[in-house]
C-alpha cells in the first residue's frame, strides 16, 4: 500500500511508534539500539533502506540529551544507508522552551538543536505544539507542525458542559491564544491567569483576569506540564475564585521534578494529556487520562509520503 514507506522507532516512544506503524498499516523496521558499556549510543539497521522514505518517530523528552542524541545518530544512520528522505517525527520537541535570549550570556538552544537535526541529515520534521510557532523557522526544512487541540477538545465534549457553564482558563499571558482556540471550539468564557514566574520549577499565580468563573467549571489548557508549577498555580487561582470543578489539558505531559506531587494535592478533577510521550505518571495519578495523537501522526506522515496536502490537520 505504501511503496518505499520506512518507519522506524527509537527507544524515547515504541508504543506510540507501534500504533503509529497500526494506523499505517506498516511494520517498524528491524534496528538494534543498545548502549556501549561507557555509555556511548550504538545503532544498526537489520534492513535495506536504500531509496526508502523514512520516519522516525523519537520525541526528546526526559532524558532529553539522550533521546536527542539517539535522534541525531539514527538520522546519520539512514542518510548513511542512502534512505531517499528523512523526516524527524518529533511528537515532542524538547529544547523549545529556550527559544530566545531572554538574559545576557545565554544560548538559544532550540536553534542549536535545530541545527544539529538538519546537520544530521534530516530532510523535514513533523511535530506537535511547539512550545513557540516560530521555532519553525529555525529549520531551513520543511516542517509541518500539528496540534493536539482537536483531540483534547474532542475528549472534553464528551463530558457534556453546557457552555454556559464553562470557562477556559489561560494559565498565562502566552497561553491566551491557544485558549481562545478552545473556546471557539468548546464554548464558554475566558479567563486569564496573572503567572509570574521566579525560576525554572517556581511560579507565582494570584490575580484573575475575566471571568466570572464562579460556580462554573473550568478547563485550564496549557502546552505542556512541566514540574506542574504553572497548571497547579492556574488550578488553585481558579478554585480561590470560586470554579464548582477544574479539569487541565495538555498536549505535553513531561510530569519532571515535583510535579506528581504537586498534581496529586491539586483540587483538579481530570488531566487529559496526549502520549506524545510515554505516561509513567498514570500509575501515580488516577485522575490522568492519556487521549493518543497516533492517529494524527499516522495521517500526517501518510499524507507527506503521498505528497498530499496536510493542511487540514494544521487547525
Ligand atoms: C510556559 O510558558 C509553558 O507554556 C508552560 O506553562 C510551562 O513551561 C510549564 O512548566 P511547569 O509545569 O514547570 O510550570
Amino acid at each position: 500500500m505504501y511503496d518505499h514507506l520506512t518507519l522506524i522507532s527509537g527507544r524515547a516512544h515504541p508504543q506510540l511508534a507501534q500504533d503509529v506503524a497500526e494506523y499505517l498499516g506498516v511494520p517498524l523496521a528491524a534496528v538494534e539500539i543498545a548502549d556501549f558499556p561507557d555509555g556511548e549510543t550504538s545503532v544498526r539497521l537489520n534492513q535495506n533502506i536504500r531509496g526508502r522514505d523514512v520516519f522516525l518517530v523519537q520525541p526528546t523528552g526526559p532524558p532529553v540529551n539522550d533521546n536527542l542524541m539517539e535522534l541525531l545518530i539514527l538520522v546519520d544512520t539512514c542518510m548513511r544507508a542512502s534512505a531517499e528522505r528523512i523526516t524527524a517525527v518529533l511528537p515532542y520537541f524538547g529544547y523549545a522552551r529556550q527559544d530566545r535570549k531572554d538574559a545576557g550570556r545565554t544560548p538559544i538552544t532550540s536553534k542549536l538543536v535545530a541545527n544539529l537535526i538538519t546537520v544530521a541529515g534530516a530532510d523535514r520534521v513533523l511535530t506537535i505544539d511547539l512550545h513557540a510557532a516560530q521555532i519553525q523557522g529555525f529549520f531551513d526544512l520543511p516542517v509541518d507542525h500539528l496540534f493536539a487541540a482537536p483531540i483534547l477538545d474532542e475528549y472534553f465534549k464528551t463530558l457534556n458542559i453546557p457552555p454556559e457553564e464553562l470557562v477556559i482558563v489561560s494559565p498565562d499571558e502566552g497561553s491566551i491564544k491557544r485558549s481562545l482556540q478552545h473556546l471557539e471550539h468548546l464554548g464558554g468564557s475566558l479567563a486569564i491567569v496573572d503567572k509570574r514566574r521566579s525560576s525554572a520549577t517556581e511560579t507565582r499565580q494570584a490575580n484573575l483576569i475575566g471571568g466570572p468563573i464562579e460556580g462554573k467549571t473550568a478547563l485550564v489548557f496549557d502546552d505542556m506540564i512541566s514540574t506542574g508549577g504553572s497548571i497547579v498555580g492556574a488550578v488553585n487561582v481558579a478554585r480561590q475564585h470560586g470554579a464548582s470543578r477544574v479539569f487541565v489539558g495538555a498536549a505535553h505531559g513531561i510530569f519532571c521534578g515535583p510535579a506528581v506531587g504537586r498534581l496529586s494535592e491539586a483540587p483538579i478533577e481530570e488531566i487529559v494529556v496526549t502520549d506524545s510521550l510515554p505516561q509513567p505518571a498514570q500509575k501515580q495519578l488516577p485522575n490522568l487520562k492519556v487521549v493518543s495523537v497516533a492517529a494524527l501522526l499516522g495521517e500526517a506522515i501518510r499524507r507527506i509520503h503521498r505528497n498530499e496536502s496536510v493542511s487540514h490537520l494544521f487547525d
